[in-house]
């Protein structure tokens, strides 16, 4: 293997997908395997972990897989030690899971609001906790978590009107507190050889839901500076840099995937 391949390359490394099953959980586990990783997709869906795992393995992939609640500490924690007890470590731990109340704010109970971040905030932070203590007793590791865009700017109103429930107010405040999470993590763990970054996506509508809608898509690319929507593929690039050597000096950070839509 020359250099250039070392550097992006996971052979041997065991990788933890959290909301692997989704639509950019399936390519970010498609990616870490091509790159050699074990992986180990674990969705609350295990019907969609299963399935992804079946497609993967038939592309001769490496990966197995694992029903897992991000927002169960005790799941959390010993589908963790579950891994490290069958393989011995943990390299990468990603998560890629989202959960929206569906409700507009003036109808969000503080029941609803505190779901949300139970599911996006709190096991974001359970599963950098549980996966940190293990990636700081081996002296390395990668923590990938999925923010948004919505963590760094607000939907627009005018795109999603009268559906406004899609993007909760509650998804957004999770996904900015994944970030500063991230940089505290950096900071607690860096010295110990763990690097913990967040990539944020733009705008990638699953065509199996709003992706199908023609319309909607068209408001979407209307705000991208580079006028179209996110193919899910292209998250993996910054997903594998991250999880890689590649990126060996860098924590505590974000790459944002959003075609520029942030940068308006
Ligand atoms: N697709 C986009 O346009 C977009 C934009 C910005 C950010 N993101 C973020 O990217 C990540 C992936 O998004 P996606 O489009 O693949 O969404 P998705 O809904 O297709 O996938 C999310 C997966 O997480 C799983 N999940 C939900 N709750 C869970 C829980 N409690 N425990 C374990 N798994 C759980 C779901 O079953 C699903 O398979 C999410 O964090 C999302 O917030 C996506």
């Amino acid at each position: 293997m020359t250099r250039k391949e070392e550097r992006f390359d996971l052979t041997g490394k065991v990788a933890l997908v959290v909301g692997g099953g989704g639509y950019l959980g399936v390519p970010t586990c498609r990616g870490l395997a091509e790159h050699g990783a074990h992986v180990v997709v674990a969705d609350v869906r295990k019907e969609m972990a299963e399935k992804a795992s079946i497609q993967l393995a038939a592309e001769g992939l490496s990966i197995e897989a694992m029903g897992l609640d991000i927002g169960d500490e005790g799941a959390v924690k010993a589908a963790i030690d579950d891994i490290v007890s069958r393989h011995g470590h943990l390299d990468i731990a990603v998560n890629s899971t989202a959960r929206s109340t569906g409700k507009p704010m003036d109808e969000m109970a503080l029941v609803d609001w505190e779901k949300g971040l139970r599911i996006s905030l709190s096991g974001a932070f359970v599963l950098s906790r549980e996966a940190g203590r293990v990636m700081v007793s081996q002296g390395s590791g990668s923590i990938i978590q999925f923010s948004s865009m919505y963590g760094k700017v607000s939907p627009d109103p005018r795109i999603y009107a009268p559906n406004f429930n899609v993007n909760p107010v509650d998804y957004g405040a999770a996904k900015a507190g994944i970030l500063q999470m991230v940089r505290y993590q950096a900071v607690m763990l860096g010295p110990k050889g763990v690097r913990v970054n967040a990539v944020v996506p733009g705008p990638f509508p699953n065509p199996v839901g709003q992706g199908g809608d023609a319309e909607f898509v068209k408001k979407l690319s209307d705000k991208v500076p580079m006028a179209r929507v996110g193919d899910a593929e292209e998250i993996v690039g910054a997903v594998v840099f991250l999880a890689s050597d590649a990126a060996s000096f860098i924590t505590g950070t974000e790459i944002v995937v959003d075609g520029g839509w942030t940068a308006w």
